[in-house]
Order: C-alpha cells, then structure tokens, then sequence
C-alpha cells in the first residue's frame, strides 16, 4: 500500500515537471519556496533525463540513469497527448558510476518541423510521465547561449547547489519566455562544480524547461575534474581522437545552415581539435555559418586573457583553427564576465564590431564570452580594461545573462540580455552575401596548416607532461 501510495505520488510530482505551456516550454519562474520544495522533493532523485541536441535539426536525444536491474533503452514518441501512433526508438545501456544503476541513451530521430510532440522514456516503474516537445523551423531559427551554469559554485556545498539551480531555473523562465522561438541551447561548459557528483547533475536537470529544451553542453575546467560528465550527456558526433584520453572529447552538430565546432578546450591535443574541425567542416561545406564553442575565453573582457594557459596554450592550439575554418563566432565562459570581441584574425583586430551594428561579410572572427549562473549575490565590479579587441563589456557578474542568436536569411543577429529582465545590453548583426565563400582555400590558409604541425607536436609534448600534472594533482585545474 505504502508503495502504492508512493509511486502515485512520485508520478504526481513528475507530472508537474512536465506539462508545458504555450510554445511548448514549462519555464515557470519559481518563488525561492516554490524552488525550494521542487527541490527538496527530487533531491534523492537519480533518475531525471538529458534532453540533448542532435546531429542536425530533427533529431535530439534522451540520456538518463536508471536502476540496473530494471532498465531498458527505449522512448516513444507521439504527436498525440494520449500517445495514439507513437514511435518507439531503442537505444543503449552502458554502465553508470556506480553498480546499481545503468545509463540509458536513446537517439530520436525523423522528426518534422514545427511540430508538437510528446514522449515518454522508460523507468523502472513503466513509462514515464509525458513530456513535450516542440520542434521549431528547421531554416531559421534562434538558439540560445548560456555559460557557466556550474551548479554548486566554487564549492561542494549543497546549499550552494540549490542557490545555483533556482538562479538557473529562472533565467530559463525569463529567456524563454521573451523567446519562445528559440530551438535549443549551448553552454559553453563548466555545467557543474566538482564534476564529481551525480546531485550537481540531477540539480542541473531539476527546472521543467529543461525535458524541453535540447542542450548542446561543452565540458569545462570544473567538469574535468571528475568523470561526471560522461554519465551525464549524450552528444552528437563525439569526436574522441588519436590522443584523447579518459572524459576528453569534441564533438560538432549541424541545425539548419549553421554549423557548431564544440571543443573540449581542458585537452592540449592540437592534433585531434584540428582533425575535429576538418572533419565536420569537410562533411558540412555548405552551412553558411560557423559557430565555435569552447571553455576558456580567447579575448574575453578580463585580466584572465592573460594567464599564460590562455595566452600561450589556448591562443596556439585554437586561434589557428578558427583563421583556418573562417569560424563566424566562437562561444566562451570561465572568466565569468560578459563581454564580445570585435573582428579577430590571427590574434589581432582586423575590423571594428561595434555594438548595435550591422556588417556585411566581415573578415575575421567574433568571440563572445558568457556570464556565469553560479555567481549571483557575489557581487564583483570588474574595472573595465581598455583592451584594444575588446567591443563590448558588461562589467558586471552577479547579474545573470543570456545570449540569443537570430540567424534569418543571410543573417546572424547576435543579442545580450540581463537574465533577470532581458533588458538588452549588447547586439551586433551580421549579415552574408552569397560572394562570401569561407571554403576558399588561400596561400595563407595552407601555410596556416603546415605551422600548425609545429603547434599539434609541441601540444603532444604538453600533453605528456599534463598527464603527470592531472595524475599529482588529482584531477585538471
Ligand atoms: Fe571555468
């Protein structure tokens, strides 16, 4: 009876995570209590799904744990409420962190635009509530950019994790509810703390929006630390290399005429990055649009520009990459400030960006660095460095922020919001004509990738030596 009672209560419970409203989203903003007890009620949960991005509009993916005993690979999906038709997809099961459950990753694919769908994934008590999702257009379209989730802070605290999660929980209500256009979102990494602990994951998974909204989540420093992360996600095209090793991985996914480079910017392996990229620009020519995603911030608007990781390593291994690719616009995180470069080419301004702005077939590329999740009520006022690439900078990092970009036609309309009111603080328009051909392969392209070799050898040698680094101190930096 006790039982009974409990999975009608767990099922009620889950209900609520799921049932959407208009766009399809369930992005409510939630009191501090109403998060509180969302939270406390799914806190020994283990179990809440990833709604990953695809390898191209139409397909997404579902990843979650589940008991070992129990478990089966499958989700189906119906363009009915009552699951009339529905489409049953199998997947896989591979070991989790620990013995008693499992990881179940299933890939959705076939799926039409503009289209509500529901579905439903496979627990140990039967099928799970109902969940929807809503595909948008497959042509244009907008995406989101959040960074720095990184549920529990700088701590273990789990206090601090539930702070994070009720932060993250409403910048997703107020993004999506001045967007209900947007069609998925990117992250570029650093989504938890420690990396080590299945709670930051299962916090990061709480807010309803979230079974929603695909996510496309690169890794960052904090998620290196441990293994998480590999239990977790669920990536399309997982790219892991000739020298990779353990949760090292790029990966690279297409949507409409944009395609994204996802970089796993803690591994010094030039060989592999650059592999990466050629591998996907190579099997996508045609997408007109570029979108590099990586962890640490090139150009970013803050003194960490200037370590030395970001100045020497970062700068060699993959500012190369994007002079080679003409890479349109590279996402960045980890110095927590928000902040967008102007036209970049080998490390050097070659054209102004200015805010509000439109240009036509620019030379160069763009780096836009996020604000974190997790840094509300730390307050910090960053004086503002008059550096020369840098267009904007917000200087602010306790107020949150997200990112839109609008691609329409032959254009790109890169927009910062504040994520506590969308009050707009930073926009910039890109616009390309047909003559503008990033596959052309010039003189100094191809001298960019014979130095490069140099880069890929000397990453190895770093490489060996980050090995020993990691193995004394336990874990990345
Ligand atoms: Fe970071």
């Amino acid at each position: 009876m006790k039982k009974t009672v409990a999975i009608i209560l767990c099922i009620s419970m889950m209900l609520s995570l799921c049932v959407s409203g208009a766009a399809g989203f369930n992005a409510p903003k939630l009191s501090q209590a109403e998060w509180d007890k969302l939270y406390s009620s799914l806190s020994d949960e283990n179990t809440l799904p990833m709604l990953n991005v695809g390898a191209k509009a139409g397909e997404v993916s579902l990843c979650w744990h589940a008991d070992a005993d129990k478990a089966d690979a499958k989700v189906r999906i119906s363009e009915k409420y009552s699951m009339a038709n529905a489409k049953t997809f199998t997947g896989e099961k591979a070991e989790a962190e620990t013995e008693d459950q499992v990881v179940c990753r299933v890939d959705i694919t076939g799926l039409e635009e503009n289209t509500t769908y529901y579905y439903q994934w496979y627990t140990e008590n039967g099928w799970s509530e109902k969940c929807e999702y809503e595909t948008k257009s497959f042509g244009d379209h907008k995406a989101m950019v959040i960074g720095d989730i990184q549920i529990g802070g700088q701590t273990e605290d789990s206090t601090v994790q539930s702070m994070n999660g009720y932060t993250w929980n409403n910048v997703l209500a107020e993004a999506l509810e001045k967007n209900p256009d947007i069609s998925y979102l990117v992250s570029p990494g650093d989504n938890t703390s420690t990396g080590k602990t299945a709670d930051e994951w299962q916090t990061l998974l709480m807010p309803p929006a979230v079974r929603n909204i695909p996510m496309a989540l690169a890794i960052g420093n904090h998620d290196k630390k441990g293994m998480m992360y590999n239990y977790y996600t669920n990536m399309p095209n997982e790219f892991f290399g000739e020298y990779f090793e353990g949760l090292d991985r790029d990966f690279w996914f297409r949507y409409g005429d944009v395609l994204y480079l996802v970089f796993d910017a803690c591994s010094a392996s030039a060989a592999d990055h650059m592999a990466m990229a050629k591998e996907a620009v190579e099997k996508n020519s045609d997408a007109k649009w570029r979108i590099g995603v990586m962890h640490q911030a090139l150009f970013g608007p803050s003194v960490c520009a200037f370590s030395a990781e970001t100045q020497i390593l970062l700068n060699a291994v993959f500012t190369p990459i994007f002079d080679t690719y003409d890479v349109d616009l590279v996402l960045t995180g980890h110095s927590h400030m928000q902040g967008r470069s102007h036209f970049m080419y080998e490390s050097m301004t070659i054209g102004k960006a200015e805010s509000g702005k439109t240009y036509t077939d620019p030379l160069g590329t763009v780096y836009l660095n996020t604000n974190a999740i997790c840094d509300q009520n730390s307050f910090e006022e960053y004086e503002f460095l008059n550096l020369p690439y840098v267009a904007y900078s917000f200087g602010k990092n306790d107020i949150t922020t997200y990112t839109t970009l609008d691609f329409k036609g032959d254009t790109m309309e890169i927009k910062t919001m504040r994520g506590d009111n969308s009050e707009l603080l930073d926009s910039l328009t890109i616009k390309k004509t047909d003559d503008n051909d990033h596959n052309d392969d010039s003189i100094f392209k191809k001298l960019h990738r014979v130095l490069y070799k140099v880069v890929e050898f000397l990453g190895w040698v770093y490489l060996e030596g980050d090995k020993i680094t990691v193995a004394i101190r336990g874990g990345h930096f």
